[in-house]
């Protein structure tokens, strides 16, 4: 797949080190699908430092104004300069790439997001929401967000300004329920009449999503942040093992290709 140069059209803080990038890229716009990202050389021009580009998940997708959003976490070398971007540079990008999220099932659709993950999700909720109301929008999709603490919670603000319905979480209490993001996905799972869960962030989230997602029979979905070299499915740099069977025999995925998003039951976490 060719690159495209993209100018960065807006820039904002949501949260300290964490930015919303928008991106001018209609053909990424018109043919992107929630749950893909976009893979972004770094250094500017044709400069090769760092060498590999970093993958990034579309948090927003407006195919009428050939915008892209990204939710960008500062926390390397990469990331940095991305997140530093000032409008007006252009970007050099290869995408949409990857396998997004499959559509829900029957029922109410819940969508886990810790960190950074919740940017991935935002494009799904709004493709489940469609143009629905408030009232309606609750009783199909509810966003369950969790951060470690209130200055990084940056998705309930923009879930608020999308008209997503969401719940939050941290972990140290200083805002929405004191506590895991799991827990606000256990009390919701026990409700009942969920029909999909889909889910995006830190590993040891992904697991519990799993856990109580697949032990109450509801179909899970879950993407995998894995670091990426080619982004195209060519160098198995990022492999992670499938669940069942055991030893050599049991394989791997490509994140990359095969991915990002899995069933929860294909992938050991
Ligand atoms: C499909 C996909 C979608 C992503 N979407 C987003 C997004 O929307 N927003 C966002 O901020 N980030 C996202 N990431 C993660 C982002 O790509 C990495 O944080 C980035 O590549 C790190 O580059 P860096 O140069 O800043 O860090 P480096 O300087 O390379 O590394 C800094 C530190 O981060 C660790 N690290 C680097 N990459 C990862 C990783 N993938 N998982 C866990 N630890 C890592 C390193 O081990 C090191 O400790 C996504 C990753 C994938 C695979
Ligand atoms: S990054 Fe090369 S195969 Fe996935």
């Amino acid at each position: 797949m060719p690159s495209i140069a993209c100018e960065v059209t807006a820039r904002r803080e949501l949260a300290p080190e964490i930015v919303l990038v928008s991106v001018h890229a209609p053909a990424v716009a018109r043919a992107a699908e929630p749950g893909q990202f976009v893979f972004i050389r770094v250094g500017p021009g044709d400069a090769a430092d760092p060498f590999l580009r970093r993958p990034m998940s579309l948090a927003g997708i407006d195919a009428s104004a050939g915008q892209i959003d990204l939710v960008i976490r500062a926390m390397g070398r990469g990331t940095r300069a991305l997140a530093g971007t000032e409008p007006g540079r252009t970007w050099d990008v290869i995408g949409p790439l990857g396998r997004g999220y499959p559509r829900p099932a029957q029922g109410k659709s819940l969508l886990v997001g810790g960190g950074t993950g919740a940017a991935s999700l935002m494009p799904l909720a709004q493709s489940i929401v469609g143009g629905s109301g408030p009232q309606t929008a609750q009783t199909r999709m509810l966003m369950l967000l969790g951060a470690r603490s209130s200055p990084e919670l940056w998705a309930p603000g923009l879930a608020r300004e999308r008209g997503l319905p969401a719940l939050f979480a941290t972990d140290d209490g200083t805002a929405g329920h004191p506590g895991l993001v799991t827990d606000l996905l256990r009390a919701e799972v026990r409700s009942g009449q969920i029909g999909t869960v889909y889910a995006c962030g830190p590993v040891p989230m992904l697991r519990a999503v799993q856990e109580i997602a697949v032990g109450a029979g509801v179909p899970c979905y879950i993407s995998l942040e894995q670091r990426m070299a080619c982004g195209v499915g060519a160098c198995r740099g990022c492999s992670w093992p499938r669940s069942g069977g055991s030893g050599s025999g049991r394989g791997y995925v490509r994140v990359c290709r095969d991915g990002p998003v899995f069933s929860a039951k294909e992938v050991l976490l």
